[in-house]
């Protein structure tokens, strides 16, 4: 009864250059384990759902992406998205089409592109998480202690512990704040109050339903019109046009910020979002000057602190830089201070238009 659906539609673009439109970072072998991020959350969640219970929501222009790396999967699994409408309508998609056949389901909805390296920890966690959510109507997330203020996260205050099965590690939150700016990150981070969200939900299907119908009742109410259609051949017009009436708003803006039965569950299982160049930079080992570097033919000289990243057929020689990201995939450079890497959102929306 219990379901996985794994987000994979976004195009991680500050991770640009390396991540790209054309291949995201989620198809990528980032930390060069020989398994791309999609694949280690697919064997990760598949020790406690069972195959034919996943479902990838991605780009239509993904599809063939997602084919090629989960073998494992039927063509039915992927739902594929004719428009990019960030992660609320995917979640809505994949809940309604489950809902169809099985109305009673539990959902683990999990991001594509995530590093985790205790799995042991993690799927005990999760199977935690399923036992809460399934006797009670509660948003279950799961929180991770923060080490930094980073702005690309939610931040979850969290109110008083639940007494449930004994578990001393589930909060009812106080307050969700989806990416706050840097003061106010830090001042969350002083106060010693708030977890990172994960973006790692467990809900049930009513609880989901239920939230959606109470926070996002126009997107409940196109995806709920389904109904009927999905599993048919009726599915893939009804989807196109559903997106295009669909407004695009993430679930964490759209239901966690507004939700009073936000529960988390925090824990400690070596998470990183590997969202950026500097999660990058903090999860991978450091030479004696800081720096971290990826490429056979890479020269610094009097270099410290940086993340570079160079394709093994180029030789890029560094000299005097301090804390940069200098980063290159092929048509495209990018030098970059560290600290200032939450620019480069715009960096690739300046490009697309200059180019
Ligand atoms: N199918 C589909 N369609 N997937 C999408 C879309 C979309 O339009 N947009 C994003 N995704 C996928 C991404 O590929 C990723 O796996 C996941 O959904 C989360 O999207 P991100 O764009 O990476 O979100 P974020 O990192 O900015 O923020 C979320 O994750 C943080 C932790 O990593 C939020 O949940 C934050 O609160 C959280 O802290
Ligand atoms: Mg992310």
């Amino acid at each position: 009864n219990n379901y996985c659906i794994i987000m994979a539609g976004g195009i991680g673009s500050r991770f640009w250059p390396l991540s790209r439109k054309i291949k995201p970072k989620q198809f990528l072998d980032i930390t060069g384990t020989g398994k791309t991020l999609i694949q280690q959350t697919f064997q990760r969640f598949s020790k406690i759902i069972p195959t034919e219970n996943f479902l990838v929501v991605t780009s239509i222009n993904y599809k063939d992406l997602v084919k090629e790396q989960l073998p494992e999967l039927t063509e039915e699994q992927i739902l594929p998205e004719p428009l990019r409408r960030n992660t609320a309508p995917c979640a809505a998609y994949a809940a309604y089409k489950i809902k169809s056949k099985n109305p009673n389901a539990n959902l683990i909805i999990a991001p594509s592109d995530h590093l985790i390296l205790k799995e042991e920890e993690f799927i005990r966690q999760i199977e935690k998480g399923i036992e809460f959510v399934k006797s009670k109507n509660a948003l279950l997330t799961l929180g991770i202690k923060p080490c930094r203020p980073e702005t690309g996260y939610g931040y979850i205050q969290v109110k008083r512990r639940e007494e449930f099965n004994k578990l001393d590690n589930l909060y009812k939150v106080k307050t969700f704040v989806e990416k706050p700016d840097i003061e106010m990150a830090k001042v969350f981070i002083e106060s010693g109050e708030f977890f990172w969200n994960s973006g790692i939900f467990i809900w049930s299907m009513s609880s989901i339903i239920s939230a959606f119908e109470t926070h996002l009742a126009d997107i409940a109410s196109l995806f709920s019109r389904g109904l009927k259609l999905y599993n048919t051949e009726d599915e893939i017009h009804f989807i196109n046009k559903t997106y295009s009436e669909c407004r695009g708003i993430s679930i964490d803006y759209g239901i966690m910020e507004k939700a009073k039965n936000v529960y988390v569950l925090t824990a400690d299982f070596d998470w990183s979002d590997l969202g950026t160049w500097g999660a990058l930079y903090e999860h991978e080992d450091k030479d004696t000057e800081g720096n971290v570097i990826k490429g056979d033919n890479v020269l610094m000289y009097n270099a410290q602190n940086c993340i570079v990243n160079i394709s093994d057929e180029k030789v890029a020689v560094l000299q005097g830089l301090d804390g940069y990201i200098v980063a290159e995939s092929n048509d495209t450079l990018m030098i970059c201070k560290r600290e200032d890497e939450q620019q480069i959102k715009q960096f690739v929306t300046d490009v697309r238009i200059k180019k």
